[in-house]
């Protein structure tokens, strides 16, 4: 059966130069490409989790704007369900203002609309949250709408996959409360103040999936320390990476595979996203993953 996932997150536009390097403070340099193309973690999760195979409702929030228009045609053209998708007039959509430099990426993120996704405009879902075999929420949203998400999703019994990206601290409450957290090493130094992340790792096992880039995802499984190793592939753009790990994570974790099963599964996505430009170009179906695992 289809697992029911719902996203609450940000939906953008990504406009992305391409640019030998990243100019230095005060400097100039010419790049060589600039494209559009539909980003945010929430709706890329979404994306992605959908061509998986789930079926995915996007509770975001994007401007009355052209971008916004954008954002909403390309979910529905990935089959996410968008009922949840608001369209606000005193914000414009969300952007995210990315160099890709031969080095790596950098980004700025301007949340926009994405501010609207509040506690308030969550608990409006709530009819529709509560059918769910998951939830899958990120920090491109207010901070408030995280630590109200956990608290629903403890009082409805669903379980909350929280990518916590880009990095911010977190009450404890969240990190009590969500089922599955999966920060980058950077987002874990975070989260959790400077701890040793293979303490964070013991005391979090099957919750703390610390994911490694191209090294794979660490985890602790209750007897020790576990280390599922990802696939190598040609890197054409990381950008979008991380969302496609946790959407398919998130979708086979929804669809009762076990632990390693959903983090190989997952790491076998993640690597095939990053083959195609943009954050969601290289997002691969259901077939694709398969067919990459049998390789
Ligand atoms: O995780 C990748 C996403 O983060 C990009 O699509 C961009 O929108 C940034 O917010
Ligand atoms: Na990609």
């Amino acid at each position: 059966k289809k697992p029911k996932i719902a996203v609450i997150g940000s939906s953008s536009m990504d406009l992305v130069v391409t640019s030998k390097r990243r100019p230095l403070a005060g400097e100039t340099v010419l790049g060589e490409s600039f494209e559009t193309v539909p980003g945010g973690k929430g709706a890329n999760q979404a994306v992605a989790a959908a061509r998986l195979g789930a079926d995915v409702h996007m509770i975001g929030c994007v401007g009355d704007d052209s971008y916004g228009n954008e954002i909403l045609e390309n979910l529905k053209a990935n089959g996410v369900n968008t009922g949840y998708v608001k369209p606000v007039t005193h914000q414009k959509s969300g952007t995210a203002h990315i160099i890709l430099a031969e080095e790596d990426n950098s980004i700025v993120v301007v949340k926009g609309a994405n501010d609207c996704v509040t506690p308030d405009y969550v608990k409006e879902a709530l009819p529709l949250l509560k059918g769910c075999d998951l939830i899958m929420i990120q920090q491109e949203v207010p901070e408030e709408t995280v630590l109200e998400t956990a608290r629903l999703c403890g009082e409805i019994g669903v379980p909350l996959l929280l990518n916590p990206a880009p990095a911010r601290e977190l009450p404890d409450e969240v990190i009590e409360k969500a089922a599955y957290l999966t920060p980058n090493e950077h987002e874990a130094g975070i989260l959790f103040k400077g701890l040793d992340l293979s303490k964070a790792l013991s005391d979090y096992p099957d919750k703390l999936l610390i994911t490694e880039g191209a090294a794979g995802v660490r985890y602790h499984d209750g007897n020790g320390e576990q280390l599922i190793p990802s696939f190598s592939v040609k890197v054409v753009d990381t950008t979008g990476a991380g969302d496609t790990f946790n959407a398919a994570f998130g979708t086979a974790i929804a669809e009762g595979q076990s632990m390693k099963e959903s983090l190989r599964f997952a790491n076998r996505a993640a690597s095939l996203s990053v083959t195609g430009f943009g954050a969601q170009g290289g997002m691969p179906t259901r077939d694709e993953v398969e067919r990459g695992l049998a390789e």
